[in-house]
């Protein structure tokens, strides 16, 4: 048993969270997070509209009686989705959290509140943390530069943002980005959270909704083959490395505009790679923590595994180091 404080507020049994992912954060992998004793997020956005949102978090509690939640990404757009429509139909179906995050959730925490919606803020920066924990979150998860997805501009990897972010942060906080096994976990709590956040481990499960082509992908794949694009429009992605990332990192650094690489990260493009199966296909994400993957187990084995070792770990090794 590994149990915290993150585990008390957030009705949870373990401190293990499957952060957002776009096309991959459906009622399967959620389900089988909640099922495991972790918390799982729905990704909303992964919905094309409020109402599917409705009917896949339905979806969701027909496969656990668990709690589990619903991410809200909120990404500066030309054209928005209709965020508030999404936030409502959260606050409308009783999720008991959401996980917000990419911009300052301010405008949507009161409607959270008021709905009971615990409300989990991942971010990349410290500044941002405090900025949140100032407004009222429930709690903060911290992103290293390691992460899947935005690492944010700042290049601040975990081993110094989790403490730094410890050191301001008084409510629940978890560690995120480069986590994926016992260690992780162990050394997240000498860093000073309150549990972990993984993505790019929970990608490469059985019940992650994408061809098995990615996982094993991932499994094959080490922790230097990811790319950062959108550096030079200061919009930074972490994603897996291929034909396609390669030579949008090329398009850009030769003075690209975002227009010259559109079609090339189409998120039609991306989703068709978890489809097909076809890596190379368009751009899809995944962290440096893939060099850490080597098998594919369900989200079950996966996450007894994690707090088994972590107990063996705290009890074994280090009280052994203890004169
Ligand atoms: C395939 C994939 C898609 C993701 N999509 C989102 C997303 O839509 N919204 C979000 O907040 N984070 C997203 N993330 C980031 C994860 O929630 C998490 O913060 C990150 O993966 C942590 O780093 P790790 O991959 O090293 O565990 C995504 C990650 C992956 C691997």
């Amino acid at each position: 048993m590994v149990r915290t404080r993150f585990c008390d507020v957030f009705g949870v049994e373990y401190p293990i969270v499957q952060g957002g992912m776009q096309w991959v954060g459906r009622a399967e992998l959620v389900s089988a997070v909640a099922n495991a004793g972790g918390l799982g997020f729905i990704t909303a956005l992964t919905q094309p509209t409020p109402e599917d949102l409705a009917k896949e978090i339905a979806r969701c509690r027909e496969m656990t009686d668990r709690p589990f939640g619903v991410n809200l990404t909120i990404l500066p757009s030309i054209s928005p989705p209709p965020y508030a429509e999404y936030r409502d139909v959260i606050v409308e179906a009783g999720v008991p959290v959401v996980e917000t995050a990419g911009a300052n959730p301010a405008e949507h925490l009161p409607v959270f509140h008021k709905g009971g919606v615990k409300v989990l803020h991942k971010c990349t920066s410290v500044r941002h943390a405090v900025k949140a924990q100032e407004l009222g979150v429930d709690g903060i998860s911290i992103d290293g530069f390691e992460c899947a997805g935005h690492p944010g501009e700042d290049d601040i990897p975990g081993l110094v943002l989790i403490p730094a972010a410890a050191k301001e942060i008084t409510i629940p906080m978890i560690a995120s980005g480069g986590f994926a096994d016992a260690r992780g976990l162990v050394a997240a709590l000498a860093l000073g959270a309150d549990g972990i956040n993984m993505g790019t481990r929970f990608l490469a499960t059985a019940e992650s909704p994408v061809h098995e082509n990615v996982k094993r992908r991932l499994v094959a794949a080490t922790e230097r083959d990811t790319d950062l694009i959108f550096r030079p429009l200061g919009n930074t992605a972490r994603v897996a490395r291929n034909a396609v990332s390669e030579q949008v990192v090329s398009i850009l650094d030769e003075g690209g505009k975002f227009e010259d690489v559109r079609e090339l990260v189409a998120g039609v493009r991306g989703r068709k790679v978890y489809e097909v199966g076809d890596v190379d296909l368009g751009i899809w994400t995944a962290g440096m923590v893939q060099g850490l993957i080597h098998d594919v187990p369900t989200v079950a084995e996966l996450i007894a595994r994690i707090v088994s070792e972590a107990h063996a770990l705290i009890k074994g090794r280090l009280v052994g180091v203890l004169a």
